[in-house]
């Protein structure tokens, strides 16, 4: 055979062969709402368009579950799953187990919000690629307000009487299951980014500051967390201490909560037919702290590829898929999740059915980070220290400045001669 009449064979062997060579990817995702809904719908496309088929696995709602579970599978090498969806507080724990996406991505990068890309880029590894952004709002009750004359509040101080006020009136009048204001008090990382959010709207900084140093225990961040385990058992359920974000949506979504803080996913849900405050809420930009400013704790998710995958060609294919500008739109008007290009904040189909995207631009430019890039692999440590001396505050086991002094003490130790 010639040299040419060879390589026509190979050529026609592998055109004939099509679908022998399609693979079976997994992705690993956890869910809030209709995350693995709108996930797997995008999915399907893929599988049509690539003839590859893609496996979702499910993970628990809580993000601190999900990354125990992915730190196990990945210090095992496990080959099993191909694709990580991740936080955006990961990428310096996780960055040696993931496929470097610089240059797959390097079309891609110019049409991001660069802070996100930075987040997810480690000594100059891009570790992950960006689905969506995240930043709270705060949700409340319209209709109540109305009711009762008051006004969205703009300090947590004004958010604390409104909801006080509402909620005694709304019991003496037969309302018996309604309370002030629900959040997420468990002890898990949702709770780090509320308390992250009372103690920087407080100016009491952000536990540990963007150079390294340790900061948390301030008289600032004490009036915070003491603002907060105020509000248990009075404008908060005592049960707030065990909610994640959707405890804090059931209670909301079925009519008995004034005020909510939750992330944008829940505003499509509680506009749904099945809501019972449909029509009846809206939401503002999270309340100040006294003589501070309004602080959104900055979230996200991201797509990453592991270096164990047996598919990391068309597992980075399938990052491209569901992170392009149209996988991002579809996401945007289908579950409000936040764009990390910037141009679909002013896209008018965003703009008409999901008006709190474009409304959260600015909430997202200027939302807070948590310390994940200072403290690096010890960020979840940091994290789980912080969250576990909010949860003991608000139970009332000690008082904030006892927490505060012994989680300083515990993060001192933790950083030695320097985060690593
Ligand atoms: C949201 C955020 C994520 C955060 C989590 C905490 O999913 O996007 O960044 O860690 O909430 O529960």
């Amino acid at each position: 055979m010639t040299l040419r009449n060879c390589l026509l064979a190979v050529a026609a062997a592998s055109l004939l062969a099509g679908p022998a060579y399609a693979v079976q990817l997994s992705i690993v995702s956890g869910s809030v709402g209709t995350d693995i809904q709108e996930l797997r719908g995008q999915l399907d496309e893929y599988e049509k368009q690539s003839g590859n088929t893609v496996k979702i696995v499910e993970m628990p709602a809580s993000t601190t579950d999900q990354f125990g579970q992915y730190r196990l599978w990945l210090s095992a090498g496990n080959s099993d799953i191909d694709v990580y969806r991740t936080d955006v507080i990961w990428a310096p724990q996780l960055a040696a187990d993931f496929v470097d996406l610089s240059q797959a991505m390097k079309d891609e990068i110019p049409k991001q919000i660069p802070s996100i890309i930075q987040s997810q880029t480690v000594n100059g590894k891009l570790v992950a690629f960006p689905m969506y952004t995240d930043a709270p709002a705060l949700y409340y009750r319209k209709d109540l307000l109305d009711k009762y004359g008051m006004k969205p509040p703009k300090t947590w101080a004004e958010l604390t009487e409104t909801a006080k006020t509402i909620q005694d009136k709304e019991r003496a009048a037969g309302n018996k299951q309604m309370n002030g204001f629900v959040f997420q008090g468990a002890p898990y990382e949702g709770l780090t980014c509320d308390a992250l959010e009372w103690v920087a709207s407080h100016g009491g900084g952000q536990i540990v500051a963007p150079n390294g140093d340790i900061t948390i225990n301030n008289p600032k961040a004490v009036a915070a967390l003491e603002q907060a385990k105020g509000w248990i058992g009075t404008i908060a359920p005592e049960g707030v201490l065990a909610y994640k974000e959707e405890e804090s949506r059931g209670v909301w979504q079925t009519g008995n909560a004034v005020f909510m803080r939750n992330w944008p996913y829940a505003y499509p849900l509680g506009e749904g037919k099945d809501s019972a405050v449909a029509g009846k809420f809206a939401v503002e930009p999270l309340p100040a702290g006294k003589d501070g400013k309004s602080a959104a704790c900055l979230g996200g998710w991201n797509l990453a590829v592991s270096k164990y995958s047996k598919h990391q060609k068309e597992a980075i294919d399938l990052v491209k898929f569901l992170t392009s500008e149209k996988a991002e739109k579809e996401r945007a008007l289908g579950a409000a999740r936040l764009p990390t290009i910037p141009s679909l904040y002013s896209d008018p189909d965003i703009v008409k059915r999901q008006p709190i995207v474009a409304k959260w631009k600015d909430v997202v430019a200027g939302a807070v980070p948590r310390p994940s890039a200072p403290t690096k692999k010890q960020y979840n440590e940091v994290s789980k220290d912080f969250w576990t001396a909010v949860n003991e505050t608000l139970a009332g086991r000690g008082s904030a400045k006892e927490n505060l002094t012994k989680l300083d003490h515990q993060l001192r130790r933790l950083k030695r001669g320097g985060w690593e």
